[in-house]
Formats: C-alpha cells, structure tokens, sequence
C-alpha cells in the first residue's frame, strides 16, 4: 500500500455555498489524503460536511478554493466536458436511497454509464458487461427486473453494479446502508470490503458503528474540519 500515489488529495481545501452566512463554512481548510486501495470511512454529527466532501471529491460540485486531485488529477484544472467524462469512468457512486430509474430494469439501469460516454466509441457489449456485474453481485436472476420488485438491498447491489460498470479507480458511498435492515446492510459492507479486496478505493460515508467498524480507516470530521483523519495504511 506504501508508495503508491493517493488516489484522493485534498489540500486547503475551503468551501462555503452560496446561501450561507459570510463566515459559515461547510469545509474549512481540509488537508486530506487517502492512499490507492484504501477502505475508509467518514463519520461525523449530521451538517459536519461529510456528504459536501465527498461531492468535491467525486466532482460533483466545483464551486471550492483548495486544491482537489483523484488519481493524480487536479479536478478544478479539467474543463466540465473532461471532468464529466473523468467522473463516468474513474468514479463509482453509491446512494443511500439507490438512485434507480424506475422505467428501467435493473440491466438497463446498470448499464446506463454507457450512455453517458461522448466522442468515444460506444460500448457494445454493454449488456454482457452489465450483466456480468449483476450476475458477480448475485443478481443473475434479477436482471429484467423492474426496481419496484427489488428489495432494498437488491436494489443497493444494482447501484452497485452500476457504479462498477466501467472499473472505476474510486468508489464514493454517502450512506449506503442508510435505508437497509442491519442483516441487509452486513451483506452490503462486506461487498464493499470484497471490492476493496480486489483492488478498488472505497470512501464510504456512514453513520453506524457497524459500518465504520469495517473500515480500516476512520475520518472524523465535524463542523467541517478533519479532527481525526484516522489510522492510514
Ligand atoms: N446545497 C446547500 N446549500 C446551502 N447549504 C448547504 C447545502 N448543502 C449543505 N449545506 C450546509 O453545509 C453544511 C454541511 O452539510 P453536509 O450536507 O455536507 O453535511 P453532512 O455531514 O453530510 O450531514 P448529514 O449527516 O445530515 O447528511 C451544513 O451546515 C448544511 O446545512
Ligand atoms: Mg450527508
């Protein structure tokens, strides 16, 4: 693990939205550095900053001061067109509450990462591919399934799936146990600690023990300043 460049670095990293008082901060001067294939977790009181984080990091919000880079990319140097595809390839996301399209089956929800790929090639195995993923999360027999058939944690592995459509380098969850029974949300974690052991960075937002427990890395984070950035590898 030693060696290896972070796969996250953040440094100085301020943000304040656009509603909030002059002095309310939502990341206040953030150093932070997870190295490639770590499994980390974010913990702190609810408003710390944790979901604002993982949007910068996932570059999903650009409107920061500080510097933010994902394998070796400065994030706020790429124009919305690169980071956009830099996101669809290199970063999967996982949701608390799923973030499936209902119209679509649980195939065509995995692969819709496909269809988010401008001025390549398209992607012409896209259906064996997602149904690959499924079928790796034990979801074979679910692929032409609607999402309103799924369970909770049928649906989360979905997400899942199409989170790992095109082998991201990073995995961000905000929450993903969030709306799952404790034994559904046990069997969520430990996909996530099989993923990292094949290799993947997973940062995963939480706030249960169990879940943080899993991790090998704890950051704490409250009132938007790392106060514990954890044990690193
Ligand atoms: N879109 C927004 N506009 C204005 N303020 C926001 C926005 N999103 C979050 N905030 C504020 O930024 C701070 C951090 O919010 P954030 O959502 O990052 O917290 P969180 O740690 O994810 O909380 P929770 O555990 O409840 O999800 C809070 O004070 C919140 O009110
Ligand atoms: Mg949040």
């Amino acid at each position: 693990m030693l060696g290896l460049r972070p796969m996250i670095r953040l440094a100085k990293v301020r943000k304040r939205y656009r509603t909030a008082r002059p002095d309310e901060l939502a990341l206040r001067d953030v150093d932070l550095e997870i190295a490639t294939g770590e499994l980390a977790a974010i913990v702190g009181t609810s408003g710390s900053g944790k979901t604002t984080l993982l949007n910068l990091i996932g570059g999903l919000d650009r409107n920061y001061e500080g510097r933010v880079e994902v394998d070796g990319r400065d994030l706020g140097g790429m124009s919305d067109r690169d980071l956009a595809r830099f996101r669809n390839l290199h970063i999967g996301f996982v949701f608390q509450q799923f973030g499936l399209l209902e119209h679509l089956s649980a195939v065509e929800n995995v692969m819709l990462p496909s269809h988010f790929v401008r001025g390549d090639s398209p992607v012409s195995d896209a259906r064996a591919r997602a149904v690959e993923a499924l079928t790796a999360l034990g979801l074979g027999h679910k692929v032409d399934e609607k999402p309103r058939n799924l369970s909770g944690g049928q649906k989360q592995r979905v997400a899942i799936a199409r989170a790992l459509f095109f082998k991201p380098k990073l995995l961000l969850c905000d929450e993903p146990t969030g709306s799952l029974d404790s034994t559904t949300g046990r069997q969520i974690i430990e996909t996530f600690q099989a993923l990292n052991a094949e290799g993947y960075t997973v940062v995963i937002i939480t706030h249960e023990q169990r879940v943080s427990d899993a991790a090998r890395r704890v950051i704490h984070i409250e009132d938007g300043r790392i106060v514990d950035p954890g044990r690193t590898n």
